[in-house]
């Protein structure tokens, strides 16, 4: 940015908020790397931004909040790297779970958790159980996730309940297929945000993204704020939804 460029406090309509927003946490690395610092460092500076990023969703009325955390391509970062982000996760859930009632926030996962170390899929599965009594504002936190093996899952499933007999291909519908995804009965994310520069869509919400806003920013996920949200939320009223119609 510009030295010069002065820049004015973005303007959002909080009666027109997307429902459902969906962001990849990308940044970290470098955000670390900058400072001389492990890259570790950059994943826990990252944890913290979600933490912040995700109690102001919930002051706002965002319904939903998704965020890739892992990827079923990450596991082939070096093993210190993904051991620290795992704990960092472990260290989120303990808290999320002591703070949920008060905060009413419902968490799920998406992705194939059973992969990760048994304590965390314990974990994952006592803060999923904890949510069912709440109605607040759900994240979803994308963990050993991946949009065409979410795809490719979704098909098998579908074509074993077609060989058993409760499915019948004839009859398959775009609202019938999603609920064989890690998303069923969440509403599809109406603005998807990458930080850091990047831009791609790595395999995240494939099928979902499908009318999707975009929106790129070259802010590091470590230093992504609440301003920058309301920024990207700023430019998402901004935007025309068509659709595919006029
Ligand atoms: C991408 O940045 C980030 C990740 C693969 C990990 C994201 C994990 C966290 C933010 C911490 C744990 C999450 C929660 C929900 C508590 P990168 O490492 O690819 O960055 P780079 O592109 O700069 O190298």
């Amino acid at each position: 940015m510009s030295f010069f460029r002065r820049r004015e406090a973005p303007k959002v309509d909080l009666n027109r908020l997307p429902r459902h927003v969906a962001i990849i946490m990308d940044g970290n690395g470098r955000w670390a790397k900058s400072r001389g610092l492990p890259r570790r460092a950059g994943h826990a500076a990252g944890a913290e931004t979600f933490r912040t990023i995700a109690t102001f969703a919930k002051e706002l009325g965002l319904e939903y909040l998704t965020v890739y955390a892992f990827s079923t391509e990450n596991w082939k970062r070096p093993a210190d790297e993904v051991e620290a982000i795992m704990k960092l996760l472990e260290k989120y859930l303990h808290e999320a779970i002591e703070t949920m009632a008060r905060d009413k926030v419902k968490m799920a996962f998406f992705g194939d958790l059973s992969l990760l170390p048994a304590h965390l899929q314990a974990l994952c599965r006592k803060t999923q159980e904890i949510s069912k009594g709440y109605d607040g504002c759900q994240v979803n936190i994308c963990l050993n996730y991946g949009g065409r093996d979410e795809l490719l899952r979704a098909a098998k499933a579908f074509a074993m309940d077609c060989v058993e007999g409760r499915a019948d291909p004839g009859h398959l519908t775009q609202k019938a297929f999603g609920d064989y995804l890690y998303s069923a009965g969440v509403p599809d994310p109406d603005l998807i945000i990458r930080p850091s520069g990047e831009v791609r869509v790595s395999n995240f919400l494939l099928w979902q993204c499908a009318y999707a806003e975009f929106y790129f920013t070259d802010v590091l996920w470590p230093d992504f704020s609440k301003e920058e949200l309301l920024r990207a939320l700023a430019a998402y009223q901004g935007r025309s939804r068509r659709y595919g119609g006029v």
